[in-house]
């Protein structure tokens, strides 16, 4: 095994091999997956406020909206729970997906749970588009649920394994890329169907999501698997002449190895569930925990989910709010861009910390603000330049989120586990993450009713916890192979003690398989 000894002992990063177009162009085609989750996330917010869909199949939340002496004050217009369990029970589909797609995904590979996922994903859509009641409504939702987990769960992973350690961050950004274009396209979508004579609009806005399952389900068709993946299941010449097309060379044997090496200890395992649990693995359990808890917490999905409806109970009025969302969508879509610009080259640990502070900033700012011209009940006014004001304060809260958390917390659990338990943590990756999807959009509206503007506080203490807790606790991994991670962890001043000497490549791999 001396091969992965010696690449690691130089780092690693010194590979042969250069980016391939095969290489962009598979990490294109398998970034559309997130298609799904953005066009998800995008256009319930829209179709739940659109009157026809609401009259057809909850009548009653529309009587109650539209009855002023119901609500406790502006800042409760909109809470209903029953709305909101429309919107939030596909992440809870998608969590219990996420589990089924891991074993998937390590059995059968990474595109076989892709074309899983849009497979469900475009029955989740057609039943959906042709709903005639709340039941088939709710069991689309579920479909749809499933697709989100299955492609949740693969193609984060798919981009790491595939890409060259030295871009695997702008290539696995394109997974966030593609769900920040979906949620814009819901967005313009809704926008434009909200207008169709004849009440049915919402139709077109759910059956669309088509449109990404069926780029993705022939997109699994065309991709190849990763090497990992193909090693992982036994091909071993396979997975080199993988190996070598798709970094352009015929010289791989140093990668080659790390990987054979990698493969080999996972064989050893046979629970990855119960592996993740070892003393070893405890950075990347609890960060494959905390990075998704803390994405979410940052409150992001209040904007996408709620921009409208938030604009609206702020006073904005039905068209300003709509295009405030379009507007806050086009900022998040942009700004992703310089992650990708930057991931690489000035690394993981400065965006978190930037967006970090950056969203600490404009959640107090923005919280200050409704305070001061709302007021407690939220029967203020705002004038024009407050609400330009208000606007452009989420707009840079967005960005922060949109170059740091939202891209990073894919990135990150899925590069940070050894083979092993790969599937596995990012299974626990997409669960949690789910999870805290779910319970933000199930209580946000409930929230913001009681909580009123202090809700931005809240969100604004997470995002101070978070940038301490990255400061201390993320090392760099920028540029590391992902095979050669343990060398990461070990440096660390707290996870060090966690991992033994023998498993840092460059040490003996073989040891890691005595006691795997
Ligand atoms: C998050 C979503 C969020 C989106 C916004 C993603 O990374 O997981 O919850 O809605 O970013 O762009």
């Amino acid at each position: 095994m001396a091969g992965g000894g010696f690449v690691a002992q130089d780092g690693g990063a010194n590979y042969e091999g250069r980016v391939t177009a095969f290489v962009i162009c598979t990490c294109l085609i398998a970034a559309t997956g997130g298609l799904l989750f953005g066009y998800d996330l995008g256009i319930s917010g829209g179709v739940t406020s659109m009157e026809p869909f609401l009259k057809k199949f909850f009548p009653s939340v529309l009587e109650e909206q539209n009855d002023a002496a119901k609500h406790e004050s502006e800042y409760c217009k909109f809470d209903s729970e029953l709305l909101t369990l429309f919107t939030s029970s596909l992440y809870l589909a998608a969590l219990i997906a996420s589990f089924f797609a891991s074993v998937v995904t390590r059995i059968f590979g990474r595109k076989i749970s892709m074309f899983v996922g849009g497979l469900a994903f475009l029955i989740g859509s057609i039943l959906n588009g042709i709903a005639m009641n709340v039941a088939l409504l709710i069991i689309g939702r579920l479909f749809l649920g499933v697709g989100v987990g299955f492609a949740n769960q693969s193609v984060p992973v798919y981009l790491s394994e595939m890409a060259p350690a030295k871009i695997r961050g702008a290539l696995n950004i394109g997974f966030q890329m593609a769900i920040t274009i979906g949620i814009l396209a819901a967005g313009l979508i809704n926008y434009g169907t909200a207008k169709i004579e004849g009440g049915w609009g919402w139709r077109v806005s759910l059956a669309l999501a088509a449109v990404p399952a069926i780029a993705m389900t022939v997109g699994s068709f065309i991709l190849p698997d990763t090497p990992n993946s193909i090693l992982e299941r036994g091909h071993t010449e396979k997975a080199r002449r993988m190996l070598q097309k798709i970094r352009g060379t015929q010289h791989v044997d140093a990668e080659f190895q790390d990987l054979v090496d990698a493969s080999e200890a996972a064989k050893k395992v046979d629970h990855p569930w119960s592996n993740i649990l070892k003393p070893r693995y405890r950075p990347q359990l609890v960060l494959c925990i905390l990075i998704p808890f803390f994405q979410q917490l940052t409150g992001i999905n209040v904007i996408m989910f709620y921009a409208p409806v938030l604009f609206k109970t702020l006073g904005f009025g039905d068209d300003a709010s709509l295009m405030s969302a379009v507007i806050s969508g086009t900022v998040n879509v942009v700004a992703t861009v310089v992650s990708i610009y930057s991931v690489d080259r000035f690394g993981r640990r400065i965006l978190f910390l930037e967006g970090g502070i950056q969203m600490i900033i404009s959640q107090i700012a923005v919280g200050v603000m409704i305070a001061m011209k709302f007021g407690v009940n939220g029967d203020g006014d705002l004038s024009r330049t407050d609400a330009n004001v208000l606007l452009f304060l989420i707009c840079a809260y967005v960005a922060a989120f949109a170059w740091s958390w939202g891209p990073l917390g894919w990135l990150v659990p899925s590069e940070i586990c050894p083979l092993e338990i790969r599937s596995a943590g990012q299974a626990i990756n997409v669960a949690v993450n789910m999870i805290f999807t779910f319970a933000i959009a199930q209580v946000f509206l409930a929230m913001l009713c009681h909580m009123k503007f202090g809700l931005f506080f809240f969100f604004a203490g997470f995002a101070i916890i978070m940038t301490i807790f990255i400061h201390f606790f993320l090392p760099e991994t920028k540029n590391i192979p992902i095979e050669e991670m343990n060398r990461v962890w070990k440096q660390h001043w707290f996870w060090g003690k966690y991992i033994p000497d023998e498993v840092v490549i460059g040490g003996n791999r073989k040891a890691e398989h005595r006691d795997a």
